[in-house]
């Protein structure tokens, strides 16, 4: 039987194993998919399991997406360019690190129909993700992206990997088109982003990579103001779709009991 994990800490609430076992069964392949809590001294030892084949492919989550690199022989594109890696993978007896997360969000705002290609963006947070939205934003030919983190240092770091990005503090408003929030705040349900948004036109597309709750503040107060709105699901659902299409070789089924399992 072919073993596959995704690794992070914390990892309890992940749902990946929920869509990759899924998958598995309804593709009849002989696999499991798990959840493993690590700590970053034991990352050499997952890649070495990978490498004996006793692993079949990982994915990466919070906070390795970085770390990870190291320990692999080689990078996909995707991956290079965000130096963040959520998916690994053997071939030819090399270790390879591929990022999906682009394409998760890719076909998520495409999904939304949102015509994305000319628009301001604005992006809350500089964590592990926002490279990769970033990228998918670059290939989407956005008009212009503004990053804004409490940490300004890290937003101003992504201008290493991205050097057409803007940087504002955290509190200042810029015009914007489509708005993302990629901090953590909204996780939990009272959490709340102190930016006043009222004074903004309507029509704005509020997106949130958070998924659970369905609707954080954020996007309640969006919905309210009359704007556009989607949570992270699906962006979720297609990053794990692309990592199982990268193992086996196989683009899964979407369908409404995945949909369902998120939930
Ligand atoms: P990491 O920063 O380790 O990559 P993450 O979950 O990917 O972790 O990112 C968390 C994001 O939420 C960061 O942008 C973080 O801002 P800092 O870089 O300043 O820590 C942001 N965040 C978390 N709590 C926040 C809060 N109370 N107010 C504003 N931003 C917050």
């Amino acid at each position: 039987m072919k073993k596959y994990l995704v690794i992070g800490n914390p990892i309890n609430h992940s749902l990946s194993p929920k869509l990759h076992n899924y998958w598995l069964k309804n593709n009849d392949i002989n696999g499991i998919y798990d959840k493993e809590q690590l700590d970053s001294s034991e990352l050499k030892n997952l890649i070495q399991k990978i490498r004996n084949q006793e692993i079949h492919g990982a994915n990466v989550t919070v906070p390795f997406k970085k770390k990870i690199i190291s320990y692999l022989d080689e990078l996909s594109p995707e991956a290079k360019i965000t130096q963040s890696v959520n998916t690994i993978y053997l071939n030819n007896k090399k270790i390879i690190g591929h990022n999906t997360d682009v394409e998760g969000f890719e076909l998520a705002v495409k999904e939304t129909k949102y015509g994305v290609s000319g628009k301001k963006v604005f992006i809350l947070g500089a964590g592990g993700v926002v490279a990769s939205i970033i990228s998918a934003l670059i290939k989407m030919k956005v008009a212009r992206i503004t990053i804004s983190n409490r940490t300004k240092s890290k937003a101003e770091s992504l201008k290493n990997l991205f050097n057409n990005i803007t940087i504002v503090n955290w509190g200042e408003i810029p015009d914007f088109d489509m708005i993302i929030n990629a901090t953590s705040l909204g996780l939990k349900v009272e959490d709340k982003i102190n930016l006043d948004f009222s004074n903004i036109k309507k029509n704005k597309f509020f997106y949130d990579i958070i998924y659970n709750p369905k609707e954080t503040n954020f996007l309640k107060n969006a919905r309210v103001l009359g704007n556009k709105v989607a949570n992270g699901k699906k962006m979720f659902i297609y990053q794990a779709a692309a990592a199982f299409n990268t193992w086996h070789d196989i683009y899964p089924i979407i369908d409404e009991r995945i949909n369902k399992i998120l939930d």
